[in-house]
């Protein structure tokens, strides 16, 4: 037997219910309404869920540590209108490399809040970040050293973070894991060291601080308390920025911390650990973005067998998080919520790997019907593709009724545009 309707709700945006006809309600937008107005595949996005979830981390952080900053780690929904939201909201934004600043600057992001990420940075992206005036660069090799002495001039001096790798292997997906030993992100303790030495003693960059990140979807605190300590041994600084990484719920199983929790056990360690006046800062992603976002589906096949195959219009082209990391999604009929039998929810990639939820139970799908999953507000956008010539979905924006897209979706054109005769 299938979820109840109530578990499935509260795996939505808080505030998504059933209209009288039993079709999923996001933001006051109706599921139907907005597939016939913008297609589908079609990202939706609840507003106020997003903004909620931007002053729950904002608020809760300064609240437990007043000098705190929440940097939004764009990499997890790298669009403008997602820059500007957050931004408003009083949010630094986290890009790694060229392409994620270009997009923040766009969106008129003060490049005094930006916090400039790469483990492969570019003379061109680090010129990049130099130039626009970023607020600090995050040292992640000696190579990184070398070049920003050489792109820093006149009177400015660089603010920088130096990323370290504690050696902290979090229980989370491999791919998604960076702090342990051998990981290719950040110097180890001692040659961390090594580099807070000769940045101390450098004439153009300045050593803020330190900064860690141990990987995504976490769904445990002590990690991150043990990462704190990790950074707390490296000495006395001004800035502690002890990445992002909480897990999101995706499945009725899982049971991230929640934002407070989280926060708690964060800052119970920093205040064994760290200097009273120091600036903790987190950059969370996935924990942010995630349970906004729902991607909307209609069904184009359905075929009877065993497994039931049910086969929708997207698929990895515009969720590549189940291929990549196995990650469980579930799904819904969007008009019959709940129940149902178990089904192989597809899509309509050339690749058997193309699998959105695997026995998901779905109440009698039928061709033409719309399918929703929820919790994919996080890296789908940003790992969005065009397999097969799949055209990358617009992002819907609903808040009190009213839905307007802020992304558009692509067009063959789109496809051809990069093309040379
Ligand atoms: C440096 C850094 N900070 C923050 C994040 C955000 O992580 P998450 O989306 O899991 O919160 C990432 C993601 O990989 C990252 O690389």
């Amino acid at each position: 037997m299938g979820a109840s309707q109530q578990e499935l709700l509260s795996l939505f945006p808080p505030g998504t219910v059933l209209d009288r006809d039993g079709t999923l309600v996001i933001a006051g937008c109706s599921v139907t309404d907005l597939a016939e107005r913008f297609g589908t595949p079609a990202l939706i996005v609840d507003e106020a869920a997003l903004r909620g979830r931007a002053r729950r981390y904002a608020d809760g952080l300064a609240a437990r540590w007043a000098n705190s900053r929440v940097a939004f780690a764009s990499k997890a929904f790298p669009c403008t209108a997602v820059y500007r939201l957050l931004a408003a909201e009083g949010l630094s934004i986290d890009v790694a490399g060229g392409g994620e600043l270009a997009l923040a600057l766009a969106a008129g992001v003060d490049p005094a809040t930006l916090v400039v990420h790469g483990n492969a940075k570019t003379d061109a992206e680090l010129a990049l970040a130099v130039q626009a005036g970023a607020g600090l660069i995050v040292i992640d090799n000696f190579d990184d050293i070398d070049r920003l002495e050489q792109l820093v001039t006149g009177d400015r001096r660089q603010s920088v973070l130096v990323r370290v790798t504690p050696g902290i292997r979090p229980d989370t997906h491999a791919a998604v894991s960076t702090g342990q030993e051998g990981s290719k992100f950040g110097l180890t303790l001692p040659q961390a060291r090594k580099a807070i030495a000769r940045l101390r003693a450098s004439d153009v960059l300045r050593l803020d601080g330190v900064h860690v990140h141990i990987g995504s979807q976490i769904l445990d605190t002590e990690p991150f308390v043990r990462a704190v300590e990790a950074v707390a041994d490296l000495g006395t600084f001004d800035v502690y920025n002890v990445g992002g990484g909480l897990g999101a719920r995706y499945t009725y199983g899982d049971t991230p911390p929640s934002v407070e929790e989280y926060l708690d056990a964060l800052v119970d360690a920093a205040r064994r650990g760290l200097p009273r006046g120091a600036r903790i800062m987190i950059e969370p992603g996935r924990s942010l973005v995630a349970e906004a976002g729902v991607t909307l589906y209609r069904v184009a096949t359905v075929k009877h067998g065993e497994p039931v195959f049910v086969a929708v219009d997207g698929g990895m082209g515009d969720n590549l998080e189940v291929a990549l990391y196995g990650q469980r999604f579930e799904a819904t009929v969007a008009t019959r919520v709940g129940g149902g039998d178990p089904c192989h929810l597809v899509g309509r990639h050339c690749e058997s790997g193309d699998l959105l939820s695997v026995d998901v139970p779905l109440r009698d799908p039928r061709p033409g019907d719309l399918i929703a999953v929820p919790v994919t507000g996080a890296y789908c956008y940003s790992l969005a593709n065009n397999y097969n010539g799949a055209l990358r979905p617009p992002v819907v924006f609903c808040r009190d009724g009213e839905a307007r897209a802020v992304v558009r979706r692509e067009t063959y054109d789109d496809l051809r545009r990069r093309d040379l005769p």
